[in-house]
């Protein structure tokens, strides 16, 4: 069954291990996974509730799941409404032919109805006999009250490709539990000589990775600032800006630099 599954399903984000020495053919290794995962400093889930937030194929909730949470939520909407297999075919041969090709909801692959793009996180989890709980919904417009609080939420590579991020983080802080931690990881830009400075850069087209979903990066200020305005009580970054030998800084003061932040985001603990 593992291997059918690998043959129906092409298509894969994430590289998760189905069975010893099975791993699904993500955009990136395995242990390019595991690594995020152990840089993201998770306290002992052990009994602890976890919303994954931007699931995709579920790496992040099923690690969850087998690091001891009570219950790991996985919601997502958006590739799951798309025929990722079909987009991602037609998206690389229009990125070889210099075509811009629209974002998966502009696309003919778009099909929220059906999900199509659930499918290798449904058949990850059947593999896995994993508990997960899938939540088909959008983060932004969704009922939250419904969604409930969790212990840990993830916000792993999905900051920038929300339009509102602000209103997102406030969001966000909505349903983490009092006492809670959320685990963000976000694209990130340094300006040259205003490391001091809150910055976002905003891409209007797909400038950020050839991909028209993404929209915003902040810098390290910025994302500790829109996390305290969020209503988070701390905030740690955990992996930031670079250490750079003097030659590197000089360099770096005269370009900007693209970058990826993992930090966590505590709120406060209960009175
Ligand atoms: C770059 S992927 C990151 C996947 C995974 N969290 C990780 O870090 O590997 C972004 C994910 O966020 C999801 N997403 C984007 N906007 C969303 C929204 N408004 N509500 C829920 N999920 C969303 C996408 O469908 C996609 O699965």
């Amino acid at each position: 069954m593992t291997f059918d599954i690998l043959q129906s399903c092409p298509e894969w984000y994430h590289s998760i291990e189905l069975a010893p020495g099975v791993v699904t053919p993500g955009r990136a290794p395995l242990e390019v996974w595991n690594e995020t995962l152990r840089k993201l400093q998770l306290p002992d889930l052990h009994g602890k509730s976890v919303l994954d937030i931007g699931a995709y194929d579920g790496f992040f909730s099923f690690a969850a799941e087998r690091l001891g949470a009570a219950r790991v939520v996985a919601l997502d909407h958006y590739v799951w409404s798309a025929d990722m297999a079909a987009y991602m075919e037609e998206w690389r041969s229009s990125r070889d032919s210099g075509m811009p090709m629209p974002p998966p909801h502009l696309s003919r692959h778009w099909r929220p109805v059906e999900l199509p793009g659930r499918r290798p996180f449904d058949a990850a989890r059947a593999i896995l006999e994993s508990n997960v709980e899938p939540v088909v919904g959008d983060f932004m417009t969704m009922d939250l009250a419904a969604l409930g609080r969790f212990d840990v939420v993830f916000f792993l590579g999905i900051l920038y490709h929300l339009e509102e991020p602000m209103r997102a983080l406030r969001r966000a802080a909505t349903v983490t539990a009092p006492g809670g931690a959320l685990f963000i990881e976000t694209e990130a830009v340094e300006l040259p000589g205003a490391p001091d400075a809150p910055f976002c850069e905003f891409f209007p087209g797909n400038e950020l990775n050839d991909d028209a979903s993404n929209w915003w990066a902040p810098n390290a200020k910025a994302l500790e600032g829109l996390a305290r305005a969020a209503g988070f009580a701390d905030f740690t970054l955990l992996s930031g800006p670079p250490r750079l030998s003097s030659t590197q800084r000089l360099r770096a003061r005269m370009r900007r630099q693209r970058l990826r932040y993992r930090a966590v985001a505590r709120a406060d603990a209960p009175r």
